[in-house]
């Protein structure tokens, strides 16, 4: 069972997303030393989580997707997103689709104008999914090391496209709901239905 996606606080689940991090296969320069960073940071606020979990055999959850983010550090009107990864197992289920739903939505409600991140040129996995959540590629520059070119991409929150985009998400969530009201009224309706003709049937015995 795989769950919706929250931001998470808890120093707990905290621990829980730096150890699925630090899990990790990253060839990011000192990734272990930014792990043990980002941990301090996420206990601090500066940095915030929004994690997926699923369930074992057992009912213990465990971290399947992240996405951890803080606002730019110079623009105030930006977040940037730091890391987003996908457990192998669970990929191409929509789950890094609903995260950067989820992050999209926080960073309107939070009044940012645009979300930023950079990815390594390698990792073409993510350049390919932000592209087509409406990311731009607004630059291509060496950011860590000479030897790797990173991609810079960018959603500015305020287009019209974009703004139409969130509605309709906003819309098909709605809908969904609906649907899934209307499945368990109807099922509750024949329920009902059933056992008024049965009760009728025995006093007309
Ligand atoms: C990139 C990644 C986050 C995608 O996660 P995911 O949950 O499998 O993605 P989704 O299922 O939400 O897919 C979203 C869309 O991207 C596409 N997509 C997913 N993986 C892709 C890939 N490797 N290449 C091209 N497109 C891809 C999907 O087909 C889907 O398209 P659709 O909406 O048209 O159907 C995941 O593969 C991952 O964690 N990769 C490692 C990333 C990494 O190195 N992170 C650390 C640096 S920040």
């Amino acid at each position: 069972m795989i769950y919706c996606p929250r931001l998470i606080t808890d120093p707990k689940e905290i621990n829980a997303v730096y150890e699925f991090l630090k899990s990790q296969d990253l060839d990011y320069p000192q990734y272990d030393e930014w792990c043990r960073k980002a941990k301090r940071e996420m206990e601090l606020g500066y940095k915030k989580i929004i994690a997926i979990y699923s369930k074992d055999k057992s009912g213990n959850s465990f971290v399947i997707g992240e996405l951890v983010f803080q606002q730019h550090k110079t623009d105030s009107s930006m977040i940037e997103l730091k890391n987003l990864r996908v457990d192998r197992q669970y990929r191409n289920k929509k789950i890094c689709t609903a995260l950067l739903a989820d992050v999209e939505t926080y960073a309107r409600e939070q009044g940012y104008k645009k979300i930023i991140c950079d990815a390594s040129s390698n990792s073409e996995d993510i350049v390919a999914v932000m592209t087509k959540r409406s990311y731009r590629i607004e630059a291509k520059e060496s950011l860590y090391t000479a030897k790797r070119i990173d991609v810079i991409l960018a959603k500015d929150l305020t287009e019209k496209q974009s703004i139409i985009s969130a509605t309709m998400s906003d819309l098909e969530k709605l809908i969904a709901k609906m649907k899934l009201l209307i499945v368990s009224l109807y099922r509750r309706y024949v329920l009902q239905l059933s056992r008024h003709s049965h009760s009728r049937n025995q006093f007309c015995r």
